[in-house]
């Protein structure tokens, strides 16, 4: 199922004369060689407060904790009472990006700190997220997307604008569904400490407008690319790697008691799982494994280099090429289709196989 364009979500209105340009998601296509993905080099961080106000630095910083090896945390815990949420109305877009980019211009700039604004040396500014979607896309068979593009003094801009199907599903969430969100949250809770010599703290509260996110610089075949992510955490070791290297991505997943389960978790979990930490080059997933009633009852580590052969026996399944070739020739397609630079200028295209429209 994929979603269609919201017309209302349009900010201007433009014509392209001639056929619509047009770029296939099918898998096949894109089984060549992998492409050219440079090591992502973290060139800065921000942070966001429990208030969900920016700070150019690191002050959201988590500290990984090694948890045991069957610790049976309680992801229900706190939910009803030390929870405090996220506003999912309020969309962000790229301003977090953008304030960063502000605050680092004289770091960025080509030209000198110039009092109008300067060229970036990016093809692409955007989220990691959007990016890992693009990763996913020849394989997603569910969830589509939509993306709004502009091109400014050169760069290209990509911001998610939420589908309506996104809007109904996240409307007619379940409690359940809803709860479940927070045992993610809550698993980090449990395994990671605010400071270097410090444990984690089980009884506070989880707040999830705090976050920690890398500013990675790194290229895609010929795109230079700027994007930023959320990272859960960091080894404490201070002999640990620098940026990204050092950083943990921790995850949930239900409990893998059959071979259909475990080929399922290779086949869905894992490919998000490797698309996410890839992309910023975090070397290592830390999962919790839980029941259903929300107990994690083991715990595992998957270095994202090792993926790729754990999924080698699964027939028909995905292929990091793939993912990573998709994500370049839409990169490619973006840039022949967002040519008018101006600020007030947007292209909005989703994943449907259908004329893209500005
Ligand atoms: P899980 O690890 O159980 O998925 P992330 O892993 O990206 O750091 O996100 C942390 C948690 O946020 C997730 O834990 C999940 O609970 C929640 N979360 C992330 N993305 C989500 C999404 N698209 N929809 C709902 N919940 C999400
Ligand atoms: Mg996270
Ligand atoms: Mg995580």
């Amino acid at each position: 199922k994929r979603s269609r364009p919201n017309q209302q979500q349009q900010h201007h209105h433009h014509h392209q004369s001639g056929p619509a340009p047009n770029l296939s998601t099918r898998k096949e296509l894109y089984e060549r060689d992998f492409p050219v993905y440079k090591q992502p080099v973290e060139i800065g961080c921000f942070s966001l407060d429990s208030e969900r106000r920016f700070f150019n630095d690191g002050r959201q910083m988590r500290y990984y904790v090694e948890p045991e090896r069957n610790p049976n945390f309680d992801l229900r815990d706190g939910y009803k009472d030390r929870y405090i949420k996220r506003d999912g109305n309020v969309k962000e877009k790229l301003d977090h990006i953008l304030r960063w980019i502000l605050a680092n211009k004289s770091k960025l700039c080509s030209k000198g700190a110039a009092a109008s604004p300067c060229a970036l040396d990016f093809d692409f500014v955007t989220w990691r997220g959007h990016l890992t979607k693009l990763l996913t896309t020849p394989y997603e068979m569910r969830e589509g997307w939509l993306l709004a593009v502009t091109r400014f003094k050169g760069t290209l801009y990509i911001s998610e604008v939420e589908t309506e199907a996104a809007r109904r599903e996240q409307e007619n969430r379940t409690e359940r569904h809803e709860e479940m969100m927070y045992w993610g949250y809550k698993f980090e809770q449990y395994t990671c400490a605010d400071d270097v010599h410090s444990l984690p703290d089980p009884g506070g509260v989880v707040n999830t407008n705090e976050a920690f996110c890398t500013v990675v610089q790194t290229r895609l075949a010929d795109h230079r690319l700027l994007f930023s992510g959320e990272v859960d955490c960091r080894d404490k070791d201070p002999k640990a790697p620098a940026p990204p290297a050092c950083y943990v991505e921790l995850k949930t997943s239900a409990e893998i008691c059959t071979p259909k389960q475990r080929s399922n978790f290779h086949r869905f979990k894992l490919l998000k799982w490797w698309a996410q930490s890839f992309l910023p080059g975090v070397p290592r997933v830390v999962a919790g494994f839980k029941d259903d009633e929300g107990v994690v009852v083991n715990v595992d580590t998957f270095p994202i280099s090792k993926i790729s052969q754990l999924i080698k026996n699964e027939h028909n399944c995905w292929k990091p090429t793939v993912c990573m070739n998709f994500c370049c020739d839409f990169l490619s397609f973006v840039k022949q289709i967002a040519i008018e630079d101006h600020p007030r200028s947007v292209a909005v295209r989703d994943d449907a196989v259908q004329p893209f429209f500005f």
